[in-house]
């Protein structure tokens, strides 16, 4: 690499503006398979999808959803209006809330800042996911009984988020609580609800461990 490749790759990215120019010349006479072309970019090979619709399959609450989304499409979005599971909710849509929470491979994320295509052969977990048949989640019914939501717009989010919280930590203090809920906000300011809800559902123990089955 000459010192004007070493100038231009001072971001640490690995591609140069030099290696982006070339990519950006060449893409569109690359062939299209299965949505996306395959380029090569500083010498390793690259998936380049768009600008068009790609087809992706998502793996959410053990179902698995065909679709086609464009690259730019976030899973909360492709979620809400193309697959019909309108649990995770649409609220600052940049990362900060915490309604759109759901599970992804065990961990909670923020569906507003996953794209879909990022989602594909990750298991996803919703809200929807948790109760089964007439039987809420003990997180769920844990919320009932403590009061833990007021509008509710929150609440789907929090209690994924939840979920995901007691799935690693069965056995929380109330601070422990406090902090591992910090990612999810409520406008309601339900939080001493939302709090006692986790510690009800704690209790119920090893019942809160799992996906989607109780468990
Ligand atoms: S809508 Fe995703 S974090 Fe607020
Ligand atoms: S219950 Fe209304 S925003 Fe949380």
């Amino acid at each position: 690499m000459n010192d004007e490749d070493n100038k231009e790759n001072e971001s640490g990215s690995g591609i140069s503006r030099r290696d982006f120019l070339k990519v950006s010349g060449i893409s569109l006479g690359v062939p299209l398979v299965m949505g996306h072309r395959v380029i090569k970019v500083a010498g390793a090979d690259v998936k380049l999808y768009g600008p068009g619709k790609t087809p992706i399959t998502l793996e959410i609450n053990g179902k698995r959803y065909p679709s086609e989304v464009e690259p730019r499409a976030t899973l909360l979005d492709t979620m809400r209006n193309q697959l019909d599971i309108t649990g995770a909710k649409r609220v600052c849509d940049r990362g900060t809330c915490g309604a759109c929470t759901v599970i992804m491979d065990g961990h909670p994320v923020y569906s507003c800042s996953v794209l879909a295509i990022e989602a594909q052969g990750k298991q996803i977990t919703t809200v929807e996911g948790l109760a089964q048949h007439d039987s809420l989640h003990p997180i769920q019914q844990a919320f009932i009984d403590n009061d833990g939501q007021q509008c509710g717009f929150c609440t789907p989010g929090f209690v994924v988020a939840c979920k995901a919280f007691l799935d690693k930590n069965r056995n929380p203090t109330p601070e422990e609580v406090k902090k591992g809920l910090g990612g999810n906000l409520c406008r309601c300011g339900t939080y001493i609800g939302v709090r006692a809800a986790v510690l009800q559902a704690a209790k119920a123990h090893g019942a809160v461990k799992g996906g989607g089955q109780h468990g």
